[in-house]
């Protein structure tokens, strides 16, 4: 395992962004804080980027429009290839519904340092966490463009990783990632 930045420009031993994409409720920010500190007590600081903490402060200007949504995933991805460049890991919690918003994380990151996981859980068992109660408004008709309701959640073809967090719990799932990240960013 060596997830230390290096000075040459072999990509696969810098640091790479864990890119998690799923529903609203899927379970993507307690993961992320999950595996932040799994890679932490290891050594490796991590940045976290979440989508509700982008659009607080950073993304504010921005909705739920498709375009907008494509700019909200286009500048996490700026910020996350600034920090991988800067020796820091990243953990990116971002719904990303579209196949072409994530292929866009992928680029400006370098496929060589992302990481695509897709927490599989049913729109159905996330409408009845809704720990937020935005499923409840949402059906309701008081959010519009509502993800799995209103507007489209293109499932991951292809993912690195899919984990379906209706019965792999964070724990687990952290150690599914923390797996993945040492043979695929380990040197050859
Ligand atoms: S993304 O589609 O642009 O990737 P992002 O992950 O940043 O979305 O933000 C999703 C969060 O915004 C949800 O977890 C939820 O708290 C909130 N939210 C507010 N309105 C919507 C909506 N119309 N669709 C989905 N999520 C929404």
């Amino acid at each position: 395992m060596h997830f230390a930045p290096n000075a040459s420009n072999d990509t696969r031993h810098w640091p790479g962004t864990v890119w998690i994409t799923g529903l609203s409720g899927a379970g993507k920010t307690t993961l992320s804080h999950t595996l932040r500190k799994r890679m932490l007590a290891a050594g490796h600081p991590v940045l976290l980027l979440d989508g509700d903490e982008m659009r607080a402060g950073l993304n504010r200007d921005l909705g739920f429009s498709p375009e907008d949504r494509t700019e909200n995933i286009r500048r996490a991805a700026e910020v996350a290839r600034l920090a991988n460049r800067s020796g820091l890991w990243v953990v990116a919690a971002f719904i990303s519904p579209l196949r072409s918003q994530r292929q866009q994380a992928r680029e400006i990151i370098g496929g060589d340092a992302f990481l695509e996981v897709f927490l599989s859980a049913s729109f159905a068992v996330c409408a009845q966490r809704d720990a937020k109660g935005l499923y409840a408004k949402a059906s309701a008709g008081q959010i519009s463009q509502f993800t799995g309701l209103s507007a489209p959640y293109e499932t991951p073809l292809a993912p690195d990783l899919a984990i379906d967090t209706e019965v792999v719990g964070p724990e687990l799932a952290a150690d599914s990632i923390y797996a993945a990240l040492a043979v695929r960013l380990s040197p050859a």
